[in-house]
């Protein structure tokens, strides 16, 4: 193929997508693909010569799209989103085709500018105060990892990367059993130990951090000659949407000088309406937020939005600079890769602009707003069903409920067996989570094209399955 044949080339795909998102409603949500099928149906040896597009295509068609689970589906309730935005689609169209490496201001001052000032607009739009910086990271993982490394070398006086860990006294990051394991992925990385990454107990409705506890087992450390280093809160946790008080937990970190990380991949775009913002109230205190606009904004996958208080901290902990990285010459330009663990970065301010101007805010809100208003009606209507608990209230769009017919054992069991049939089914997709040991089932509403249709539909599917398991 040669770049005379690329334009009718993406103009097919063009067709191709759009037919696919006006349609993907029709399928199964799941895939239904077995394990091996997909790996057999793909020649084992790479090709010799080249390939007409025509056969690639069809094969794409025929062996991929078979084997998609549709994420895009207005009826894909598991998890949390991922989005894909049609004007964020064609952003990262453009940027396929420019393909830039963002790592430096150099590189693409376009993409570098871009990224400020899409990463000012977000702070805007969540009403974080002036001195919040921002940068694209590719996931929430990363850029809590980098939090904890910032973590880590703040407690350790900048020492950590050129000395190392051992002989340090042993530092201790303070956590509840809601957050993400990415966290714990983070403690894994950064050489801290999940031993010292400690589990504070939560309490209330919003399953969130015990602040007195938080206190005591600070001071418990210090106690025991340990090193407290960083706070990491939830906003909007994965399981049941659990949200620590942010304002009292941030309180106690700032009185024993802890480096503080707020991961609110979830929920932190539904900051964007103040009427949400109460759920994290204080965050202005916070030393780092991230939130992926991919999961509820409307971004094409991937887009992680990463705010600092000190992008120095960051810088110090993380920039790296042969003399090849060096920008002579030019002062006051950010290098974006000294934010951020990976060197290469992609170009993903483009979709946010996209996405922000063909939409506006007040468009993006509306949505968000719709999701968890039929998110609320659905659980009102199912909270009315003697067979069916709601097990976790609705945080934002997100709650748990179970299964419970008269005098039934074995709920665990059931329950599971419930998700199970319901994905087998395809006409919505739910997941599991457990909540006090308990499995329970998890519902919440993020598709970007979404409607009302589609949320109550969830209610038929879960009430006539269920029906039918219990016969
Ligand atoms: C609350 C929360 N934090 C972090 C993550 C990890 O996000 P990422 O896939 O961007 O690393 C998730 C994933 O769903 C999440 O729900």
């Amino acid at each position: 193929m040669n770049w005379n044949d690329f334009a009718p080339w993406g103009r097919r795909v063009a067709d191709w997508a759009q037919e696919y998102h006006q349609t993907v409603g029709d399928k199964p949500v799941r895939a239904r693909t077995r394990p091996g099928e997909v790996l057999n149906a793909l020649p084992a040896a790479p090709p010799e010569g080249g390939e007409d597009m025509e056969a690639i295509f069809a094969d794409f068609e025929n062996i991929v799209m078979p084997g998609i689970t549709h994420w895009q589906h207005p009826r894909f309730f598991a998890y949390f989103n991922s989005n894909a935005a049609a004007p964020s689609v064609l952003a990262e169209f453009l940027v396929s085709a420019i393909s830039p490496q963002c790592m430096l201001w150099q590189t693409s001052p376009a993409a570098t500018e871009m990224e400020t000032r899409m990463m000012d607009w977000l702070r805007q739009a969540l009403g974080l105060p002036d001195p919040f910086a921002g940068v694209i990271q590719d996931s929430a993982s990363s850029a809590t990892l980098a939090a904890v490394l910032t973590m880590r070398e703040k407690a350790l006086n900048w020492k950590g990367n050129s000395e190392g860990l051992p002989g340090q006294t042993p530092l201790r990051v303070y956590a509840s059993s809601e957050v993400h394991t990415s966290i714990d992925r983070a403690i894994w990385i950064a050489g801290i130990g999940q031993d010292n990454l400690i589990r504070v107990p939560i309490k209330g409705e919003w399953r969130g951090m015990d602040p007195q506890a938080l206190e005591n087992a600070i001071q418990s450390d210090l106690d025991a000659g340990l090193k407290p280093a960083g706070l990491i809160l939830c906003v909007g946790g994965t399981g049941t949407g659990a949200t620590d008080p942010v304002r009292e937990c941030l309180a106690v970190a700032k009185k024993y000088g802890l480096y503080t990380h707020i991961d609110a991949a979830w929920a932190g775009s539904a900051m964007i309406c103040p009427e949400f913002r109460h759920y994290w109230e204080g965050v202005e205190e916070a030393d780092s937020i991230v939130f992926n606009p991919h999961k509820w904004l409307g971004a094409q996958f991937d887009c992680s939005a990463h705010f600092v208080r000190d992008p120095e901290d960051l810088v110090k902990t993380l920039a790296i600079s042969p003399e090849y990285l060096k920008t002579h010459g030019a002062e006051g330009i950010i290098n974006y890769s000294e934010w951020s663990i990976p060197l290469g970065r992609r170009f993903r301010a483009l979709k946010l602009w996209f996405l922000i101007r063909a939409y506006g805010l007040e468009g993006l809100r509306e949505r968000l707003r719709n999701h968890v208003a039929w998110s609320q009606k659905l659980h009102d209507k199912l909270a009315a069903h003697p067979d069916f608990e709601i097990v976790t209230k609705p945080m934002w769009s997100l709650w748990t409920f179970r299964f419970v017919p008269n005098s039934s054992t074995g709920l665990d069991v059931l329950n599971q067996n419930l998700v199970n049939e319901i994905n087998d089914d395809g006409r919505i997709y739910l997941t599991q989570t457990r909540v006090d040991g308990a499995l329970v089932i998890r519902f919440q509403t993020g598709q970007f094209e979404t409607t009302e249709d589609d949320v109550m539909m969830a209610y038929d599917v879960i009430t006539e399955i269920a029906e039918r398991l219990t016969q």
